[in-house]
């Protein structure tokens, strides 16, 4: 087995682009988010139209071993699948136990969080701004505004993720557009 040393002092990470010289990126097209979001036919239309790429981030390639800290650059883009804004799968972690930071770099948006034992809460980002997210809460970004959601994050490096859990149940709450303001409803899709 090799193992694989990193050197904090080499690393050259840019904030914004999420670009060095070790980069991992995940590009996400809307279509990997099949039977997430409420108005299905205007999902599938979307996915027929143009499949456009909703959701991409960069980390660094780093070792998920207890003492280390991942972080990258996540960057969601601007639009809404019917009334239902952009935004990320969302996961827990495997370790539920994880808090995780997220700071917003540029753009407008939203933290939609909730926990196994039916909590939730949402928190918004603007340039500067840091949300919280604390141990055992699912996390999901979604993107308010008309320019991409740039957000650097960090966690735990042997956190894991944890996506079946949304994939099977859906999110309590959905974040929709009402008379051009956003408005948290409950999900009349989800599962118990
Ligand atoms: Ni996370």
């Amino acid at each position: 087995m090799t193992e694989t040393i990193v050197k904090p002092f080499n690393l050259d990470f840019d904030l914004i682009t999420g670009l060095s010289e070790s980069k991992d990126t995940t590009k996400r097209p809307l279509s990997k988010m099949k039977g997430m979001y409420a108005d299905e036919l205007a999902f599938e239309a979307a996915v027929q139209n143009e499949d456009p790429l909703v959701y991409e981030f960069y980390e660094l390639d780093l070792p998920q071993t207890p003492g280390d800290l991942l972080f990258g650059t996540s960057i969601l883009y601007p639009g809404k699948v019917g009334d239902e804004y952009y935004m990320t799968k969302g996961h827990f972690h495997t370790i539920l136990e994880t808090g995780e930071v997220y700071y917003c770099l540029s753009g407008k948006g939203a933290m939609l969080m909730e926990n196994p034992e039916g909590d939730w809460d949402i928190q918004y980002f603007s340039p500067g701004k840091a949300v919280y997210v604390p141990p055992r809460y699912a996390h999901r970004n979604i993107n308010l505004g008309n320019e991409p959601l740039v957000t650097f994050f960090a966690f735990r490096a042997d956190a894991g993720h944890d996506y079946g859990t949304i994939e099977t149940k859906g999110y309590r709450k959905l974040v929709v557009e009402r008379d051009g303001k956003p408005e948290v409803i409950d999900n009349p899709n989800w599962k118990e």
